[in-house]
């Protein structure tokens, strides 16, 4: 086996923009304005998505063409075409000029519902068709009082990676967003929204790899980048980001301006060095 070290291992920075832009004008000036700021400050192993509405899309796309920022769909479905209402295709995002594609999102699980059988198709769809999937995973407040985060981890990875080739692992990205973490009223309208702290996070990223390096072997899990996902922001994020198991961040609402979004990348590029 080649050691790990001589492997590249992509940092991944991406914007999730959830439903909070709602005009394709303001999209496409944000996403001009974040591609402009970091075209000169990324490094070759730090790739930095954002993730518009479905509507914001292709406008988004075409104005970032040729620059360094990556684009990316919220969420798709896994069949190619056909009669689902409400519904966005691999190729249709393609045809936008996504490269990402976020998947399994706990606001698309635990808001609408979507099981991890669900997911694992359009995983594998994703790949398929050439989309890198954004795999989010996590477990809620209620789930981590009860000690079943390792639990939950582990049901979600093996559910919605069963049955993918090793070989196509290397193009997915694992997501670790604790529920509870996630700025989300809806998902968590009792607790006080908390980052996780470094300890925890790593704890939580070791598990990952570990479990990742049982199920696939070392160097597939070596290569899958392990982001951090919950209220990352430019006050925390060196903290998180220097973790050796970090390898990025998914960004919520501190991904909605150029001025929020670049202290977290250049972070990333400070600290994405492996
Ligand atoms: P947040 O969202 O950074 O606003 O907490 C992160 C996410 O849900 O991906």
């Amino acid at each position: 086996m080649k050691f790990l070290s001589s492997i590249m291992r992509k940092f991944v920075i991406g914007g999730n923009w959830k439903m909070q832009i709602l005009k394709v004008e303001e999209a496409v000036s944000i996403a001009t304005e974040i591609a402009k700021e970091i075209n000169d400050i990324l490094t070759e192993n730090v790739e930095v998505f954002i993730a518009p509405s479905f509507n914001a899309l292709y406008s988004v796309g075409k104005a970032i063409k040729g620059t360094k920022l990556k684009l990316a769909g919220q969420n798709m479905y896994f069949r190619d075409k056909g009669a689902f209402t409400g519904e966005v295709s691999a190729d249709s995002l393609l045809d936008a000029g996504c490269e990402y594609v976020i998947l399994g999102h706990s606001e698309r699980r635990r808001i609408f519902g979507e099981s991890d059988a669900v997911i694992n198709q359009k995983v594998k769809k994703a790949l398929e068709k050439g989309l890198k999937p954004v795999l989010c995973i996590g477990e809620t407040a209620k789930e981590k009082e009860q000690g079943n985060t390792e639990s939950v981890l582990r049901t979600q990875i093996e559910g919605s990676l069963a049955d993918i080739p090793p070989e196509q692992l290397d193009q997915i990205v694992i997501a670790y967003e604790p529920v509870w973490a996630i700025n989300n009223k809806f998902l968590n309208p009792d607790s006080e929204i908390k980052t996780a702290t470094p300890e925890e996070a790593e704890k939580n990223h070791n598990f990952i790899r570990n479990l990742l390096k049982t199920t696939f072997g070392e160097e597939i899990a070596f290569k899958i980048p392990i982001q951090y996902g919950g209220s990352m922001k430019a006050a925390n994020c060196e903290g998180l980001l220097k973790i050796l198991d970090i390898n990025g961040g998914l960004i919520g609402g501190a991904s909605l301006s150029a001025e929020k979004f670049k202290p977290i990348i250049e972070a990333a590029v400070k600290f994405g060095k492996i």
